[in-house]
């Protein structure tokens, strides 16, 4: 399944049949995007998530035949968002990424941009902002060429949960998180930066997200409520590859335009 890059509306929402489906659909942007971005601008940074979701992603990408697909020398691999624990961790998503496809791969040390989850969220914020500004440039925002994110049943993504005071953060592009339970600090970038992304790309599986699908998605105003509804890059696309477990409740936008059902 080859996928293109096209300006698409926004979101522009796919159901596919499951995680499978979603993580082939994914792997083939990955390279679509990789390879515009590598042909106009010579490189291209994607920030990769953490959860279970993309851990199939992740596999497709370090194996036949998408590994051979792109030219990895020329990506820069950042996270939207980091667990603050030792990057041998099963918590870390840097370990996530590095297992599942990094270490399968040949790229630059010096293309992997991790956040230190070792250090504290504070100092491990203030690294990994220093970090984007030596990448993308000391002015303006970062923009990503593409960041891949997954949605937790409560509407959070990256680490910006319901609530948050990291959502209203305007001048920060990295901030600490602090959770009591579970205790679990984290680094995540803002949403100024998710939002000045090119390219976002929604990976959502499962019948526990049936609920929250619904409410981000299903036009009856609840949109806002969610960080991940917050998610509206003014310069870029949204694609959101959702399987049909966690789309059951989407049933009544079946007409919708910008949603297409796969029956691959
Ligand atoms: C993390 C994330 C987080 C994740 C969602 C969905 O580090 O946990 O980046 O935002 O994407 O919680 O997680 P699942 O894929 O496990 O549902």
């Amino acid at each position: 399944m080859e996928a293109t890059v096209t300006k698409a509306s926004n979101p522009q929402v796919q159901i596919l049949p499951d995680l499978e489906a979603i993580s082939h659909q994914a792997a083939s942007f990955f390279v679509a995007i990789s390879r515009n971005s590598i042909a106009t601008k010579g490189r291209f940074a994607v920030a990769l998530s953490g959860g279970s979701t993309p851990r199939r992603l992740y596999t497709l990408l370090g194996s036949d035949p998408y590994r051979d697909k792109v030219e990895w020398r020329h990506v820069h691999f950042f996270w939207a968002d980091e667990r603050c624990v030792p990057k041998e961790d099963d918590e870390s998503n840097f370990r996530l990424a590095y297992e599942a496809f990094l270490s399968k791969i040949t790229v630059p040390a010096s293309n992997i941009h991790r956040v230190k989850g070792e250090e504290d969220p504070e100092k491990g914020a203030k690294d990994y902002e220093d970090d984007l500004r030596k990448f993308f440039g000391m002015s303006g925002l970062p923009a990503f060429d593409l960041m891949i994110l997954g949605m937790g049943e409560d509407g959070h993504t990256a680490s910006l949960f319901p609530g948050s005071k990291s959502l209203e953060e305007t001048i920060r592009l990295a901030f600490p998180v602090y959770m009591k339970r579970p205790k679990r600090d984290r680094v995540t970038l803002t949403l100024q930066v998710l939002n000045n992304s090119a390219q976002i790309l929604f990976l959502v599986s499962g019948p526990s997200k049936a609920k929250i699908v619904h409410d981000v998605l299903g036009n009856e105003g609840k949109t806002e409520r969610y960080p991940a509804g917050l998610i509206n890059p003014s310069n870029g696309n949204i694609v959101w590859l959702i399987d049909r477990e966690a789309a059951r409740n989407l049933k009544r936008s079946f007409h919708d335009p910008s949603i297409k059902h796969s029956t691959d």
